[in-house]
């Protein structure tokens, strides 16, 4: 989402601005064009060496060195994003009144961009009444605050004041400002993750999907701007974003129950979940005593999810499956893909080394009805994710 952004990082005078040399590398490595500019007292906390080779640009300081004079306007206008990361409460408190005594200021109020800040101080300043005040101003002026968090802080003591983790700072600006529009106003439902199925209270028969590839494919949508619902399985680790909705459930029957009441309503559904294809016929109430030497469990089959939503699918609804073969891939995933009545499968192979369940890459084969076959390279669960989505967006303007 950051790729080939403009971003004008503010750095002010707070312990936590050794926390913008992580920011300034999480940024650039996403992508992103950063420019540094700091406020004399900055210097005291953080080196601009240091931020300068991160950011391959140089670090703007002083308002009267004759090379940066001019800048402060133009920093403004060329950034798609002024971040001040730390905001101190002595930038607040000038920030909210227009004071304008060295280049950090200057740069602030020569900004049309959008203006995000994510401050930093000591719990009684964060609660002081003219701190409140000012941020109320900042939120008046339309800039946005990214939220303090708890936690140790420089005076030792524990409170409300510490600047947000860059990686949380990160994600704010990348879910408020660089989200993509080719799915904006589109829903999206996608299964993720493993379920379990009961075999009495304490036991249950189930498999080893980490939910990654689901969440990653969640991610991608929502980064194109479809609203995005995710139904998920036991163990999966939430979406970083926020405005991705998931509902957590257990078995293959609840997942089967929130897909198909979803369905209807969405424009394209990702069947990304290892559902369990059968699950125990009886479940024990209470626990099963340990006797004899073996133990038999009758076992039915579930619902196919996948099978479902392509029966209920309409002309205007797009619709991926995966398929997870050890043999014959190919064939076994054209069987899917006609049978289940997808519009994409997407193989994976458990003999590939890297890929499989809990790995942070995978190595896919896309199948569409038109018989295509699109291979792609192993790759991070992001990028693959970012290939799916990449064909569905082709899928609905191709439709369009
Ligand atoms: N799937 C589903 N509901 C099930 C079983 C599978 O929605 N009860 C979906 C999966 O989410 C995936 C696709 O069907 O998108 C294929 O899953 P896979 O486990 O590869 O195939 P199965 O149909 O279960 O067949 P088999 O296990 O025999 O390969």
């Amino acid at each position: 989402m950051l790729a080939g952004k403009k971003i004008l990082l503010g750095i002010t005078g707070s312990i936590a601005a050794y926390k913008s040399i992580l920011l300034v590398r999480i940024l650039v490595k996403a992508g992103a064009d950063v420019r540094v500019v700091m406020t004399p007292s900055a210097k005291d906390f953080v080196t601009p060496l240091t931020l300068a080779t991160l950011s391959k640009n140089k670090v703007l300081i002083n308002l009267s060195d004759e090379s940066t004079w001019a800048n402060h306007v133009m920093l403004g206008r060329w950034a798609n994003l002024m971040l001040v990361a730390p905001l101190s409460c002595n930038s607040l408190a000038k920030m909210a009144n227009g004071i304008c005594d060295n280049l950090f200021l200057a740069s602030y109020l020569s900004a049309t961009c959008p203006v995000v800040v994510a401050p930093a101080m000591d719990e009684d300043m964060w609660q002081h009444r003219s701190t409140k005040r000012n941020i109320a101003t900042l939120q008046e002026f339309g800039h946005k605050v990214i939220v303090v968090n708890k936690g140790e802080l420089a005076s030792g003591l524990f409170g409300e004041g510490r600047m947000a983790e860059p990686e949380e700072i990160v994600t704010f600006i990348e879910e408020n400002y660089f989200r993509q529009s080719a799915l904006a106003g589109k829903k999206s439902l996608v299964t993720a993750g493993p379920t379990y199925e009961a075999i009495d209270p304490v036991r249950f028969v189930g498999n080893h999907s980490s939910g990654k590839m689901g969440i990653a494919i969640a991610e991608a949508l929502y980064g194109y701007g479809a609203e995005v619902t995710v139904i998920a399985g036991p163990g999966v680790k939430p979406s970083k974003f926020k405005g991705i909705k998931q509902i957590d459930i257990k078995s293959a029957a609840e997942m089967f129950g929130h897909a198909n009441s979803l369905f209807h309503s969405s424009d394209i559904a990702v069947m990304a979940a290892a559902v369990a294809d059968y699950s125990p016929k009886d479940v024990a109430l209470e626990k099963i005593k340990k006797s004899g030497d073996n133990l038999s469990l009758e076992l039915k089959k579930t619902q196919d999810i996948l099978l479902s939503l392509g029966n209920l699918k309409r002309k205007d609804q797009v619709l991926v499956g995966f398929a997870l073969e050890t043999n014959n891939e190919k064939s076994n995933a054209l069987k899917k893909l006609e049978h289940k009545k997808a519009d994409f499968i997407v193989l994976n192979s458990l003999k590939e080394e890297g890929v499989g369940f809990g790995k942070d890459t995978n190595k896919v084969t896309i199948f569409d009805r038109e018989g295509n076959e699109y291979p792609f390279e192993m790759k991070s669960k992001a990028l693959v994710a970012k290939d799916i989505v990449d064909l569905i967006i082709q899928k609905i303007y191709v439709k369009a």
